[in-house]
């Protein structure tokens, strides 16, 4: 699909439909209804009296042009109050005419971009969520469905007199790199292992210019990282490190930041075996990894002057013959003992060798990303990513990185009161707490591997996937927060200019 842009009067471009955002409350005579109107000879009128064109959020009306001008249909959304519009409700209605539009079959579609745009939005920006709100919003995992689906939008055509090419060219970056994550978390467990995923990665970063690696079992045993192996040791899958390594700012070569994903294939609890109701989603316990690999991709299309790498902790978590159970006690990378109380606690065993390779390779800073606990949920409901970190300053840049894109996101403690309810009497610490603060406590025992570096934990358990439509995150894996990770890195690279 292409996204172009035309100038000129949005009526006399030619597509199979024309999309107009109408705000509330407004007066007939005083914007794009009324040249509607005049060109269809006052035949719109009678509908918006009759009440049905008055831009309340959420209601759309569609039009048949007839021939008399150049888009064959029209199709008016409501955006609610001008002085209220938001960026998301930009994004959630936009979303929504675009999949309607594509719904009835329609191939061609021009955007009147002016009449989404207010003092609080202005043109530019919403071409950028138009863009999001498109290429994500039409996203499909049809990978395995032997009838692909036929409707198609071929092409986007933005109407504005505002240049917002280069603003578009990066969102549709940061776009397919979103559709590209969620088509690793939407795919099959057998079908993306921890083998498939490391070669998945290799060849994008090939054709991103981004330096690869991949350490295997030997080289993780000759590290040290026990704590990442005795994961992987109940799964006849190898597991893989993936290291990525994006080099933006040349002339400062100490100087980077670590961005580390969960990438479990498949979690299916181990010999803590998880209840099947549980389990069926655990293909998604990647998505970490997933978001990881995206917003390097991102990262790099994006030309940000900052250096950056990727590790995906990647293996399979399965109770097969030399699992490892409940009660044993591994060695990290940084010489830390876990007693593993629970096989299902596996993201923070993973992480924890990750943590210590980042450091390792003498990063500045830390952020990983990870379905780490089910407990995120019932703290902060399925709309938020929980961030925990060990740097005030850092936590809040990457919280108003999030916001800036629309992804939201509430800290929470990660502080030393915590740490006794994972003290062990056998090894340095366990890596389970009580049944209180879990989604804190999975932070802290992360927290302890990343050391002096600042570090942030971003818990995304319960937004890495939707059971339903919103807005531009159509059913399934959603990649948050890619947005977000590419956000901050936007706004460090900025200093360096
Ligand atoms: N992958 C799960 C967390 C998860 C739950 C992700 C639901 C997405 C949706 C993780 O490995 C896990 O099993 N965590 C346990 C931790 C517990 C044993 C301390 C959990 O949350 O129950
Ligand atoms: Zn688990
Ligand atoms: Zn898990």
């Amino acid at each position: 699909m292409d996204i172009n842009f035309q100038k000129g009067t949005p009526l006399e471009i030619v597509g199979d439909c024309l999309l107009v955002g109408l705000f509330e409350e407004e007066e007939f005579s005083s914007g794009e209804l009324n040249r509607v109107n005049l060109a269809l000879d006052g035949s719109l009128r009678p509908l918006f009296d009759e009440g049905e064109l008055v831009g309340k959020s959420g209601t759309s009306t569609l039009i048949h042009t007839l021939g008399k001008i150049a888009p064959k249909r029209i199709l008016f959304t409501g955006l609610g109050k001008r002085d209220s519009v938001t960026e998301k409700v930009i994004k959630d209605v936009f979303s929504t005419a675009i999949r309607k539009t594509r719904g009835i079959g329609l191939t061609r579609v021009v955007v009147a971009v002016d009449t989404f745009s207010s003092e609080n939005i202005a043109s530019k920006r919403v071409c950028e969520l138009i863009t999001l709100a498109t290429i994500n919003g039409l996203y499909r995992y049809e990978d395995h469905i032997s009838e692909k689906s036929e409707k198609n939008i071929h092409e986007v055509i933005l109407n504005t007199d505002t240049s917002a090419e280069p603003n578009v060219t990066s969102y549709i970056a940061i776009a397919d790199a979103i559709n590209l994550a969620r088509d690793l978390a939407n795919a099959p467990p057998n079908f993306m292992t921890p083998r498939i995923l490391s070669n998945i990665a290799e060849k994008e970063a090939k054709a991103n210019s981004i330096g690869f690696e991949r350490l295997d079992e030997d080289k993780m045993r000759e590290l040290g990282m026990g704590s990442l192996l005795g994961v992987a040791q109940g799964s006849s899958e190898p597991a893989h490190l993936i290291v990525l390594k994006y080099i933006g700012d040349k002339d400062n070569p100490d100087d980077s930041i670590a961005l580390i994903g969960k990438g479990i294939t498949f979690d299916s609890g181990g010999l803590s075996l998880k209840p099947p109701a549980g389990m069926i989603t655990m293909k998604g316990d990647m998505a970490g990894g997933a978001a990881v690999i995206g917003a390097l991709i991102a990262i790099s299309k994006l030309a940000l002057k900052i250096n950056v790498y990727g590790i995906i902790a990647a293996t399979e978590n399965m109770p097969g013959g030399k699992a490892q159970r409940p009660g044993d006690v591994v060695t990290a990378m940084n010489g830390t003992t876990v007693e593993v109380i629970n096989t299902d606690a596996e993201g923070r065993l993973v992480l924890a060798d990750a943590l210590c390779y980042a450091n390792h390779l003498g990063v500045s800073k830390i952020v990983d990303v990870a379905t780490l606990t089910g407990a995120i949920r019932t703290a902060l409901g399925d709309q938020i990513i929980g961030a925990f970190g060990n740097d005030d300053e850092f936590t809040k840049e990457v919280i108003e990185a999030g916001a800036r894109e629309g992804e939201r996101l509430w800290e929470l403690p990660a502080d030393e009161s915590f740490s006794k309810h994972f003290k062990s009497d056998v090894a340095d610490i366990k890596n389970v707490g009580g049944a209180a603060g879990g989604a804190t406590i999975g932070a802290m025992i992360i927290g302890m591997f990343a050391e002096d570096t600042p570090w942030v934990h971003l818990d995304i358990a319960a937004v890495s996937r939707t059971n339903a439509n919103n807005g531009d995150d159509p059913k399934g894996a959603t990649g948050s927060p890619i947005k977000t990770l590419v956000s901050l890195c936007k706004f460090i690279s900025a200093y360096r200019y």
